[in-house]
C-alpha cells in the first residue's frame, strides 16, 4: 500500500468503471449507503483509498443525486472520505442500451463460454458508443490540462482507451478486463468486433487475469486487425500505440480490513447455526455470488443434492447456505435464471430437509461485506463452481476469511483463480458426480490437512494482494511510456 501511494505521488489518477463503489439509496425517509456485490469493487476500492484521486462511475442509486456537489461529485467512503466519487447520470433508455444491452445481453454472454446466446441489437451498439463518448469527456473534464493515469474497468468502456486516446495522447491508459476474453471464433460473432478491439488498443495497458485470456485476445487481434505483434508476443502495435498485454491476475486486500478485531470462529459459528436455527454441531457450506446463469449455482445444488444421495446420513447434519444477491433482473435471462434456482432449492429441500434442518437455504437478498464474512467464517466448506469466470474473487475472500487455518474450497477449474490456488479442491462443475464427491471431502477432511492446504493458499493471497496486482500494472505502464519516449527521440 506504501509503496503503491510512493509510485503516484503526483499523478492524477482516475477510475473509470459502471458500478460504482458506494450506493447510496433512500428508504423510510432516512438516506443509507451500501456496496455493491462486485468483483470489480472489492478489487479496486483499496487501490483507490491508497491513492486518492477520483472514481468515474454510473450513478445508480435512488439517493445518488442528492450526496453530490455541483460537479457530480462526493467524498467517500461515507464514514472516512478518501477519494472522490463521480457520477454520471443515465436515462433508463441509455442504461437500457449500453448497460442491459450491449454490455450484458451482448458482451456478457459472448466472452463467458456458459452457453447462452448473445444478443446484439444495433440500437444497443449506438448507446454503447454514446456511453463511452460521455465518460471520455468526464475523464478529459477530470484531467484539466494534465496527462492523467486512467485505470479503465472492465467490457462496458472496450471504446474508452481509444476516446481518451483521441482527446490525451500522452495520457497513461490502463485498461483492466475483468472477465474472460474468448477464442477468436466465439469473440469473431460480434458484428462491431473491430471497433471494439481497435478502442482497446488506445490502452497503454492491457490486463487480463490469466496468459490464456492475453493469448486469446492476441489471436484475436491477429485475426481480425492490421497490426504488429512484438516478438516477445506482449506488445501490439496498431496506428502507431503500442499497447502492451499482460496477465495481471486480481486479488483483494491484505490484511484484510477486520483483521484482528473479530471474534473466533467457534463464537460465529455457533450465532450463525443459532440464527439459522441449527444445532450446535451442525455442518455448513458456503456459496456467495451475484444471481448469475456464468456462476454455476444450479451446477451446485445438484451436486449438493447428490452429496445427499451418496450420503445420506448427512442430510439433518449438513446444510448449504447461498447469498445470492438479485442482479441484471431487468433481463429476461436473468428473471428466468432466479425462478430455476428457487424451484431447484425448493425441490432438494423437499427431498433432504431432516428434523427441521434444510438441505439449502437460499438468501437471495443483498449482504454487506461484513455479513458475508461472517458466513465464510462459520461455513466449513465454501464452493465456488463457475461454469467461467475472470477470476472469482469469492475464492480469495474465503481463504481471508480463515485466520484459524481451518475450512475447504471447492473450486471450478473455469476460474482464474484455479490457476492460482492449487491447494483447492478443483472440480469441473458441470461434471456433478465429481462436483458431490468434493464437497464431501471437503466435509471430511481432517484438521491437519485443511491446515496445510489453507496455509499455502493464504500464503499465495497475502504475498499477491491487490496492491501487488495494482503496483504491477502501474509499473509495467512506466516501462511502456519510457520506450515509448526513447523511441520518440531516436525515430
Ligand atoms: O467483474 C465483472 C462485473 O460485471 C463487474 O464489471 C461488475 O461490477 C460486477 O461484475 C457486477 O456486475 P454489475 O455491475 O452488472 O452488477
Amino acid at each position: 500500500r506504501t509503496l503503491l501511494h510512493k509510485q503516484l505521488a503526483g499523478e492524477r489518477i482516475l477510475v473509470v468503471s459502471n458500478r460504482e463503489p458506494y450506493i447510496h439509496s433512500r428508504k423510510d425517509g432516512e438516506i443509507g449507503v451500501h456496496r455493491p456485490a462486485s468483483g470489480l469493487v472489492t478489487a479496486v476500492e483499496p487501490v483507490m483509498r491508497a491513492c486518492s484521486g477520483t472514481w468515474i462511475a454510473h450513478g445508480s442509486g435512488n439517493a445518488d443525486r442528492e450526496t453530490v456537489d455541483r460537479h457530480d461529485r462526493v467524498r467517500v467512503p461515507p464514514d472516512h472520505p478518501e477519494y472522490n466519487l463521480r457520477r454520471i447520470w443515465l436515462t433508463p433508455e441509455e442504461e437500457e442500451g449500453y448497460y442491459y444491452g450491449f454490455a450484458n445481453e451482448g458482451l456478457w454472454p459472448l466472452c463467458h463460454i456458459a452457453h447462452v446466446r448473445p444478443v446484439f441489437r444495433t440500437s444497443d451498439w449506438h448507446e454503447y458508443v454514446k456511453i463511452n463518448q460521455r465518460f471520455a469527456d468526464a475523464v478529459v473534464k477530470e484531467a484539466d490540462g494534465d496527462d492523467p493515469v486512467v485505470l479503465v474497468q472492465d467490457y462496458h468502456f472496450a471504446l474508452l482507451p481509444g476516446m481518451i486516446r483521441k482527446a490525451l495522447p500522452k495520457a497513461t491508459i490502463i485498461t483492466f478486463w475483468h472477465i474472460p476474453w474468448p477464442n477468436p471464433e466465439s469473440f469473431g460473432i460480434c458484428p462491431w468486433r473491430e471497433e471494439l478491439l481497435q478502442g482497446m488498443l488506445g490502452s497503454t495497458i492491457l490486463g487480463f487475469h490469466t496468459t490464456f485470456h492475453c493469448k486469446n485476445f492476441l489471436e484475436t487481434v491477429d485475426r481480425y486487425l492490421e497490426t504488429r505483434i512484438g516478438h516477445d508476443a506482449s506488445t501490439i502495435s496498431c496506428r502507431g500505440q503500442l499497447t502492451m498485454v499482460e496477465s495481471y491476475p486480481i486479488s483483494i486486500q491484505w490484511p484484510p480490513p477486520w483483521q484482528g478485531s473479530l471474534p473466533p470462529v467457534h463464537q460465529t459459528k455457533g450465532e450463525i447455526l443459532a440464527t439459522l436455527g441449527l444445532p450446535a454441531d451442525h455442518l455448513l457450506g458456503i456459496g456467495v455470488d451475484r444471481m448469475d446463469y456464468t456462476k454455476g449455482i444450479l451446477e451446485r445444488f445438484a451436486a449438493v443434492e447428490r452429496m445427499f444421495e451418496l450420503h445420506p446420513e448427512l442430510a439433518g447434519r449438513f446444510s448449504f447456505v447461498q447469498i445470492a444477491a438479485p442482479s441484471r433482473s431487468a433481463l429476461e435471462e436473468y428473471r428466468r435464471f432466479q425462478e430455476r434456482v428457487h424451484a431447484l432449492a425448493e425441490q432438494i429441500n423437499g427431498r433432504f430437509t431432516r428434523n427441521g434442518c434444510p438441505a439449502i437455504f437460499l438468501k437471495a437478498e443483498h449482504h454487506e461485506p461484513d455479513d458475508i464474512n461472517r458466513y465464510y467464517r462459520a461455513a466449513d466448506v465454501c464452493m465456488v463452481t463457475s461454469l467461467h469466470d475472470g477470476m472469482n474473487l469469492v475464492a480469495k475472500e474465503y481463504i481471508a476469511a480463515r485466520d484459524d487455518e481451518q475450512g475447504a474450497l471447492v473450486l471450478s477449474q473455469f476460474t482464474g483463480a484455479a490457476h492460482e490456488l492449487h491447494e483447492a479442491l478443483i472440480v469441473n462443475p458441470y461434471h456433478v458426480e465429481q462436483t458431490a464427491e468434493a464437497l464431501y471431502q471437503g466435509l471430511t477432511m481432517p484438521e491437519h490437512e485443511q491446515r496445510e492446504r489453507m496455509r499455502s493458499m493464504r500464503d499465495l493471497v497475502r504475498d499477491f494482494n491487490v496492491y501487488r496486482w495494482a503496483g504491477r500494472m502501474l509499473l509495467d505502464a512506466a516501462r511502456v511510456r519510457q520506450r515509448e519516449k526513447l523511441a520518440a527521440r531516436i525515430g
